[in-house]
């Protein structure tokens, strides 16, 4: 199955890339452009209304684009460290979405299983937004659509190629959101890291329906070739830190670095979602250097959030 299991109810939810088809994502993507050129012209949480951004992993770019997004769009950030809640002592997520229903406009959660954001929606009576979780990060995929809009004018028809952990919630991610934007995506990664099959199943089928396609390989050289978008993430996502010293070996033959950047197109873009850790998945004179977006991407977090939470409140 393709998306989110709780489309039962009538509430929309965003809690991975697929839970909008290709042409909702791109009208999410119109409304960012919109946003951007215009930062206030978007107020439906006027009076103050509220919105919960709770986190179970620690954050920079998600936790200060949500706040200062949502009062952006005139409504008042409730954002907590799950930890301060009782949801950090074991109140149940049925009980907790209930209550959180009574009192915000929608709820945007960072945590680690996918099946709990499934659960806290099934039980919501307002729109669940996946912040991060093990599986996925689609509000990343969001912003990194939008800076690859603004430099190409387009999404459909681009190469895109992701360097190093498949299996992580960026690869994931890439899969799915980059198939329904009509992309060619390719993970190049080595055994042992790459992709979920489900994931790849789900990520062909939509790039049947788009025009994009998707390639797996652990052949880096021949995968960077002609790329329109070079892409990177950590080799250690927060709460892999035990296996770090084997993922840094593992991983060692995908860095991102020169040679990649001098394989792919001459208008090639390199993102990563950020932290970055140079000298790792990315060298710094890539993510330093002339074809870098990764600060144009992580500014892009606060317009493509904000497009996202019109459209799940207002449009959807
Ligand atoms: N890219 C991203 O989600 O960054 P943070 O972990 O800082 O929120
Ligand atoms: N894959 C990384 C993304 C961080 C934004 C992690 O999960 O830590």
């Amino acid at each position: 199955m393709t998306g989110s299991p709780v489309a039962s109810r009538s509430v929309r939810h965003f809690l991975r890339d697929d839970d909008l088809s290709p042409d909702e994502q791109s009208a999410v993507l119109d409304l960012a452009l919109e946003l951007k050129a215009e930062p206030f012209s978007a107020r439906p949480l006027e009076g103050p209304r509220s919105v919960a951004v709770i986190f179970d992993k620690t954050s920079t770019r998600t936790r200060f684009s949500f706040d200062a997004g949502i009062a952006q769009l005139g409504g008042n950030p409730i954002v907590v460290e799950s930890g301060s809640t009782q949801m950090g002592k074991g109140e149940t997520l049925e009980d907790t979405a209930k209550v959180m229903s009574r009192y915000v406009e929608a709820i945007v959660w960072r945590t680690y299983s996918q099946d709990g954001l499934v659960e806290l929606a099934g039980h919501s009576d307002v729109p669940v937004v996946n912040a991060l979780s093990d599986e996925f990060h689609p509000c990343q995929i969001l912003a990194d659509l939008l800076t690859i809009r603004e430099n190409f004018g387009r999404t459909a028809g681009l190469r895109a190629v992701y360097l190093g952990d498949g299996a992580n919630n960026m690869g994931h991610s890439y899969l799915l959101g980059f198939a329904t934007a009509g992309i060619h995506i390719i993970i190049a990664a080595p055994d042992g890291y790459q992709p979920s099959g489900q994931v790849v199943a789900d990520a062909e089928r939509i790039a049947e329906a788009t025009g994009g396609s998707v390639g797996i390989t652990t052949d880096v050289a021949s995968a960077v070739e002609g790329a329109d978008v070079l892409i990177t993430d950590t080799w250690v996502s927060m709460g892999m830190e035990d296996s770090a010293a084997d993922r840094l070996r593992d991983l060692a033959g995908y860095r991102l670095g020169q040679e990649a950047v001098d394989r792919a197109s001459d208008d090639v873009i390199v993102l990563h979602c950020l932290p970055a850790y140079r000298g790792k998945e990315i060298s710094a004179e890539v993510i330093d250097g002339p074809r870098s977006r990764v600060f144009d991407e992580a500014e892009n977090r606060l317009h493509a959030q904000k497009a996202l939470l019109v459209w799940l409140l207002e449009r959807a």
